[in-house]
């Protein structure tokens, strides 16, 4: 298929080497506000264009990328939509439910695919080590722990992505999704209830995010997320016989299994930067005429939404 991206920006720049490296699929053109003259330079071979209307009246774009800051997704996703595309878009879909029903309202109208970019449910490593916790070898399952928290200081000003009042920011909507798509891979996304707190920053967003959570079976999860600090960035599944431990889980490409002194690895590495693998579920899901993929379905992008405007309208006032 022929790509566009929408916004090329950092994750833009990673996509693009997993999609040069899936056989068929093409980067045919870049539509970027605000760099188009010195990608045109870099990428010679693809068309880049300055405005993102341009990029969606080329008739030969057939699917489009959209990695534009997350308070534009919805905008951006309807509109590709709406010109005949069919659609991949970055994590977080939306910043509310409302946002999340109106992309899928135009999904349907238009009969088009779209996909929320959770590439951490695509990875291979992810999901043979969710299989294994599944399967009872551990025990049944009774906690989850799961850590996101990262440092970017050029990301941390005002004006960056992560704390910029007009660009959505805060911890939970840029990593605390991984923790809650984890815990909800194992225990639903409806938890019976939850307690949160936040550090709030100057900006009013959620700089590091603390959350328990109690689901149904007595079965609870400890997550955090933040966006000051380094954590350890592991996620471990507790069973009543084992533990299962991933280290960098949201890009997952090996795991443990702990059962008394016995620790088995599992090494499963992603192709090329790992994005590889939504790309290619894309497109079997197109190639199968499916307007949504099953390995994390539109519903599934809306429950993510309410559950996170739930924890957030309990610690940002
Ligand atoms: N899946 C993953 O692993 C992953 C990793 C990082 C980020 N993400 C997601 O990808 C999205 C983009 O993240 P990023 O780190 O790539 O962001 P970024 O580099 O800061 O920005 C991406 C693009 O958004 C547009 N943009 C940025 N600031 C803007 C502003 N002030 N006004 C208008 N447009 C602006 C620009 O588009 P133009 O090029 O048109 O100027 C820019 O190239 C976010 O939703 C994030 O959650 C996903």
């Amino acid at each position: 298929m022929n790509w566009g991206f929408i916004g090329f920006g950092r994750i833009a720049r990673k996509f693009l080497e997993s999609l040069q490296a899936v056989d068929g699929e093409m980067a045919y053109a870049f539509a970027s506000r605000s760099n188009a003259e010195s990608l045109q330079k870099e990428f010679p071979n693809v068309k880049v264009y300055d405005n993102y209307d341009a990029l969606l009246s080329d008739e030969q774009v057939e699917i489009v990328y959209i990695s534009t800051t997350h308070n534009f997704h919805k905008e951006h996703t309807i509109a590709a939509l709406k010109a005949g595309k069919h659609v991949v878009c970055e994590k977080p879909m939306g910043i509310n439910s409302r946002e999340i029903e109106a992309m899928q309202h135009v999904a349907k109208e238009t009969g088009k695919f779209l996909m929320e970019a959770m590439w951490m449910r695509f990875l291979p490593a992810y999901r043979e080590a969710l299989k294994r916790a599944k399967s009872g070898e551990i025990g049944k399952i009774k906690h989850i722990t799961a850590s996101f928290g990262f440092r970017s200081i050029d990301k941390l000003t005002r004006d960056g992505r992560l704390l910029n009042p007009d660009l959505a920011g805060g911890a939970l909507f840029d990593v605390g999704v991984y923790p809650l798509t984890i815990a909800a891979d194992l225990f639903g996304w409806q938890p019976e209830s939850f307690d949160a707190h936040a550090q709030v920053g100057e900006t009013g967003f959620d700089e590091t995010m603390i959350m328990q959570l109690s689901y149904e079976n007595n079965c609870t999860a400890q997550l955090s997320a933040s966006i000051v600090f380094n954590s350890n960035k592991e996620a471990c599944i507790y069973g009543e016989e084992g533990f299962i431990r991933m280290p960098l889980f949201w890009k997952c490409q090996e795991f443990e299994v702990i059962k008394g002194e016995e620790v088995e690895k599992v090494e499963l590495p992603f192709i090329s930067t790992g994005y590889a693998h939504e790309i290619i579920e894309a497109r079997e899901c197109i190639n199968h005429g499916e307007k949504e993929s099953n390995l994390f379905t539109l519903e599934e992008s809306l429950a993510s939404a309410r559950l996170v405007e739930q924890i957030l309208s309990t610690v940002l006032k």
